[in-house]
């Protein structure tokens, strides 16, 4: 469920009603504007207040005053900065996710306002972002009050800036990511009886109401085209597959257009392959490639991206029935290239080596990235803290990297090499669909480089990072929408005019 938070910018005024929430710094400081809202005898009580609780104005730290008297608000929530002099770098999105979990009122008012500091517009857009990605929620299946409580409503946010208009626009994309990121994690949070390849591309299609182009491709045309190597995961499962294409065209007409392709095995069993029983339910999220670049584009379309986007998906459902493909078979992908599936179970790479030859040839794209759930063995490497990062392009690789850094959004890059090629050879096909047990993650990687035809080209494992990812101030939700903002912030550095 969207659970959409409502951020507007005002000027300073008095807050009436709801929660309202201050920053302070470690000497306990607000700013002018903020203090004039509040008035002596309320800025007194603060100081007494922390005092009593040991608050220090540490960063991230809040202090709560409920029902405070002499303001026209329900509670005070006292939010620390940390030392003025690191205000500048501070990290304002994940300040936003801690403003927002301290929230429990319909109404909150949030005083942008520290000694010594204009808000910036990204340091305003961050603040709202993180709170609109701390609302986040998904409780669509849940019939049961929890805790015999109503569950919130999603608050209405002001924030109260110097100046308003200058930081709107900040706004604005702000609000259009955090939209994005929802759609990407409320797909990833579907159950697979919900969300399968069909209904996943009638998701995708609701971009239209944006201005994206959305084109479904069914297994007809699919097999007119020749995407044997995913049709042959898909032939296990009742549900049809298809493959998405959506393109946003913000930028100059003849200009060539970016190209983000995503994993969308909407659960994987594994096939003939059969994976154990024990957390096979999380293999609903093994469309979390897929899902990002549906939230992307729903990002990029929201606000106005001066960029040609296409994204790709490509979606089936890996299930083990009578006419699945076995281990042994050889499938001829689009790319003419022949495969000998050794495990059903590596069937990631079989959907992208399709993916990523249509979309090379259709759209002759400047680069394409590539996001997928592809390996377990990509958690035994970095854990869930990155993602992995292959590439053929050390400035496309470059910039990734540094666009992981700026947005927290972080991928590691890892090698690719003749070495490692030579792994997937097959004695019966010109190539087999797993390299043995040894550097698993790199060996996919190495087969969906064969299928890139020398196109700068980018592939990010998110195994660890997409799905079930680590909790944190900015999310809650067991699908992160990891990727939105990472790619987000790489088009905008970098490809935007
Ligand atoms: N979807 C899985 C990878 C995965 C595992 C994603 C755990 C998220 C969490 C992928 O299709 C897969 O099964 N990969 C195999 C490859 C192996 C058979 C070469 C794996 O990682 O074990
Ligand atoms: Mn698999
Ligand atoms: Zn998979």
């Amino acid at each position: 469920m969207v659970e959409r938070i409502k951020v507007e910018f005002k000027p300073f005024s008095a807050p009436a009603g709801g929660d309202l929430v201050i920053f302070v710094n470690d000497a306990l400081e607000t700013g002018a504007r903020a203090a004039e809202i509040l008035g002596g005898t309320v800025l007194e009580t603060i100081a007494r207040a922390a005092g009593a609780e040991h608050f220090k104005g540490k960063a991230k730290k809040t202090l709560i005053l409920p029902a405070p008297q002499g303001l026209a608000a329900d509670r005070l929530i006292i939010v620390g900065t940390g030392p003025a002099a690191e205000i500048a770098s501070l990290d304002w999105l994940n300040l936003g996710g801690v403003v927002q979990g301290a929230l429990k009122g319909e109404r909150a008012t949030v005083a942008a306002d520290l000694p010594d500091h204009e808000f910036s517009a990204v340091q305003a857009g961050d603040l709202a972002l993180g709170m609109q990605l701390r609302a986040y929620r998904f409780d669509r299946y849940k019939t049961k009050k929890e805790n015999g409580e109503e569950p919130p409503k999603a608050p209405k946010i002001t924030i109260l800036a110097a100046d308003p208009a200058a930081i709107k626009r900040a706004g604005k994309t702000a609000e259009a990511l955090g939209a994005g990121i929802a759609v990407a994690r409320d797909l990833v949070n579907e159950p697979p009886n919900v969300l399968f390849p069909e209904e996943f591309a009638n998701r995708a299609q609701a971009l239209e109401k944006l201005g994206v182009t959305v084109e479904v491709l069914d297994e007809k045309d699919l097999k007119k085209l020749g995407f044997r190597a995913l049709l042959g995961v898909g032939q296990g499962s009742h549900r049809e597959s298809r493959v998405v294409v959506m393109r946003w065209n913000g930028g100059a007409d003849k200009e060539k257009p970016v190209a983000i392709i995503g994993k969308g095995v909407t659960f994987d069993t594994g096939g003939i392959s059969i994976k154990p029983a024990a957390g096979m339910e999380d293999m609903k999220g093994d469309m979390a490639g897929a899902a990002c670049v549906v939230g992307l584009m729903h990002a990029l379309a929201a606000r106005k991206a001066k960029v040609n986007a296409v994204g790709l998906i490509g979606l089936v459902e890996n299930m083990p029935d009578g006419r699945a493909q076995r281990p042994g078979d050889i499938v001829t992908s689009l790319s003419g290239q022949t495969i000998e599936l050794i495990n059903t179970d590596a069937e990631g790479r079989l959907v992208l080596a399709d993916m990523l030859w249509y979309a090379q040839d259709r759209f002759k794209p400047v680069f394409m990235v590539d996001l997928a759930t592809l390996t377990g063995a990509i958690m035994v490497a970095l854990g869930q803290e990155h993602a992995g990062l292959f590439s053929n392009d050390d400035t496309l690789a470059e910039r990734l990297a540094q666009a992981g850094t700026t947005t927290g959004e972080k991928v590691w890059r890892m090698p690719l090499a003749p070495a490692y090629d030579k792994l997937i050879d097959s004695k019966f096909a010109d190539m087999k669909n797993t390299g043995g047990r040894h550097g698993g993650s790199i060996t996919a990687a190495q087969f969906l480089q064969r299928f890139v035809n020398g196109t700068p080209w980018a592939h990010l494992d998110i195994a660890g990072t997409g799905m079930n990812a680590p909790q944190s101030d900015i999310n809650k939700s067991w699908g992160s929408g990891w990727g939105v903002r990472l790619l987000d912030r790489l088009v905008r550095d970098h490809y935007e005019a």
